[in-house]
């Protein structure tokens, strides 16, 4: 009971009133005295916090009421919500909740009779893992709810953010180097991978922490508003963050989202934003869901966070089609977890814009939390000796001229530009075009080096002894790789035409081609408007189809490679063609099934994947944690199914 009193001090109320060395103490006399007398030892006695014996698999469970995931709202898409929430009810004002967003896991956490017994994670926001003995071991999260100011209720469902405070995920972090592991990236991803260890064990072993947000089922008491919820929950001892805020109107949520905004970098924790949220939940009620996502929240997240680094020299990378980006190369910095120490800035309009020259102070930042960028020059911080930067005339790698097209600069020496012919037949060996096995980058770098290859056509002239000859191949290695030359023959005409990098044709654009001509002279000769018969092709991509097959150079090329014994043949043994036409895009984790088999699901039935949602995307299928792909689907008005009326569609 002490300890209980003490924990709810610490953990809930952050007011502890003994030290470390106090409270350490009164728990070893608890185990003392549980060893002595055993029969007083109870399930939910402070001291079982230290996990149980590993499992097989987590138990899917399903959740009480479904675990929504919020849309995210500029600024002024949060006062366009405030005013449909008033049009929608009828009112002039409306209380909002403020919350911090928390970048963590999400949970639920059901007790019974006041009694944890269960916990699962969001799962597909409908059914989760059970990670109930996981749970356990958090020590924010009480095994028994305290019932000293009102009585806990028959049955609580309560949701809430399992999150590693920063201090907790560096150190962690400090030991897993120590241990020669990886460090995590970003305390979300080491919340969650404690979290869901199959060893609770190995859970007790990180310091995580929970917040709770969320009432999601309830008997034996009625709430009428999500403030009366978040004053209600530490009283049974669930912890609520301290930084929460009653609005009486948006502007002031506005304000909260600004003032944490400044606050962020100075938080024990790392959260991405604010939870803006009806109070009263007869409005939430009235308001109702829409398909994963309520109609009385948005998530105003703060913007991408940028750190200060200097731009040591500009460079420039020659890509495939030659189009020269250049590249910063920084300082290294870590940015929210990552080390970057290179940053695109796209093009030259983009360095003119922002005055970017090499040696100047700026401000990086991941785009979309990938590719990072240079988002800012800090000019208060010249020197004077930075240096201006242009595009040069010719291309750095191989001295042909450049030409300059649209914001871009584009090298004109095609593959005899060693760059491009790198890259190029890096591209044409890949998993998704020839897939020859063994032809990685750093294969193709020796035999452009050693001029073994000049063209795309003589991998196909490699033969063993030339292999042999070169360093890191030994007989078996120089074995494997002719003959998954040799193999790649066969490859089917769809991977044939990706393979050949035409500028705008992907995987699936190549797929439409081989299905709709069926061979590769029918594609060579395919004019324009033929092109756009395809429903998915439009003018920009015929263009470069047609471009490309007119140059010379190119219909050379794919001769020779006929020649040499490239069969290209379209595609047989389709199942059937209910999903034809028909693109898919996948976001999140599946749970029944991969990735790929998805994907081969989808296209045994005619249909295609694609890696981003665009204005074409027919399908959006969200898996676990699904991101920023929801939310531009759900922008574009594209249909969103789970993955169980996915399987239900392909099966
Ligand atoms: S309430 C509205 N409150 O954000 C549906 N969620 O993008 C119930 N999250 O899956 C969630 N902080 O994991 C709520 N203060 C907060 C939150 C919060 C973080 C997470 C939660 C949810 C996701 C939605």
């Amino acid at each position: 009971m002490k300890i209980e009193h003490h924990n709810y001090l610490y953990y809930v109320l952050d007011k502890p009133v003994i030290s470390d060395g106090a409270y350490d103490k009164l728990m070893e006399e608890l185990k003392k005295l549980e060893e002595q007398f055993p029969e007083f030892l109870t399930p939910d006695s402070p001291t079982q916090k230290v996990g149980a014996p590993p499992l097989e698999k987590f138990r899917t469970v399903k959740h009480t009421t479904s675990m929504l995931s919020i849309d995210t709202a500029t600024q002024e898409e949060v006062l366009r919500f405030d005013e449909r929430v008033k049009r929608e009810l009828g009112i002039a004002q409306v209380e909002w909740v403020a919350e911090p967003k928390f970048d963590g896991l999400s949970v639920e956490i059901v007790y019974k009779e006041g009694r944890l017994v269960g916990g699962s994670t969001r799962g597909d926001g409908i059914n989760g893992e059970d990670v109930t003995e996981n749970i356990k071991t958090i020590r924010a999260v009480p095994l028994k709810l305290r019932d000293v100011e009102i009585r806990p209720p028959r049955l609580l469902a309560v949701g809430g953010e399992a999150i590693l405070n920063i201090k907790d995920f560096e150190e962690l972090n400090k030991e897993k180097i120590l241990r020669g592991k990886n460090p995590f990236a970003n305390p979300r991803n080491a919340a969650a991978g404690s979290l869901r260890h199959l060893d609770s064990r190995e859970t007790a072993k990180v310091s995580l922490d929970m917040f709770f947000y969320r009432v999601m089922g309830c008997k034996g008491k009625k709430f009428e508003s999500q403030w009366e919820i978040l004053q209600t929950l530490p009283k049974w001892g669930l912890k609520v963050n301290s930084q929460i805020r009653l609005c009486s109107t948006i502007e002031e949520a506005i304000e909260y989202h600004d003032q944490m905004a400044k606050q962020r970098d100075e938080l024990p924790i790392e959260i991405d934003g604010v939870v803006i949220k009806v109070s009263r939940l007869d409005y939430e009620e009235k308001l109702g869901v829409k398909a994963r996502s309520p109609r009385w929240s948005v998530a105003y997240k703060f913007p991408p966070r940028k750190e200060e680094t200097q731009i040591m020299d500009i460079i420039v990378q020659v890509g495939r089609t030659g189009t020269l980006t250049p590249i910063a190369l920084l300082k290294p910095v870590d940015v929210s977890g990552v080390t970057v120490s290179r940053a695109t800035l796209h093009n030259q309009d983009f360095i003119d814009q922002m005055d970017a020259k090499i040696g100047d102070t700026v401000r990086v930042g991941r785009a979309g939390d990938v590719i990072p960028e240079v988002m800012e020059v800090i000019k208060s911080k010249r020197t004077g000796k930075e240096r201006k930067f242009h595009i040069p005339e010719r291309c750095p790698i191989c001295n042909s001229e450049v030409i300059k097209e649209g914001a871009y600069y584009r090298c004109t020496g095609g593959l005899s530009c060693s760059a491009q012919l790198r890259r190029g037949i890096a591209h044409f060996a890949s998993k998704g075009a020839m897939d020859i096995d063994g032809l990685g980058r750093k294969t193709v770098n020796q035999l452009v080096d050693s001029e073994l290859v000049k063209s795309i056509s003589d991998i196909y002239n490699l033969k063993k002894s030339d292999l042999v000859s070169l360093e890191r191949f030994a007989e078996k290695s120089a074995d494997n790789l002719i003959q998954n030359i040799e193999a790649s023959k066969e490859r089917e005409l769809s991977r044939f035409i990706y393979a050949l990098g035409i500028p705008e044709v992907g995987e699936h654009v190549a797929k439409l081609l081989a299905d709709k001509f069926g061979s590769v002279p029918g594609i060579m000769d395919a004019g324009e408007e033929e092109l756009l018969e395809i429903k998915e092709i439009g003018n920009e991509i015929a263009k470069e189809v047609v471009d490309f097959f007119k140059e010379g150079k190119n219909r050379k090329g794919i001769a020779e490679l006929l020649k040499l014994g490239i069969k290209a043949r379209p595609a047989e043994g389709r199942v059937g063609r209910k999903l034809e036409g028909k693109t898919f895009v996948f976001t999140g984790a599946l749970s029944k099934i991969t990735r790929s088999e998805a994907k081969k699901l989808v296209e045994s039935q005619g249909g295609s994947v694609a890696s981003s949602v665009s204005k074409r995307t027919d399908f959006v299928v969200t898996g676990e944690s699904s991101g920023s792909k929801y939310d531009k689907a759900k922008e574009l008005g594209i249909r969103i199914i789970d993955e169980a009326e996915f399987l239900e569609r392909v099966r």
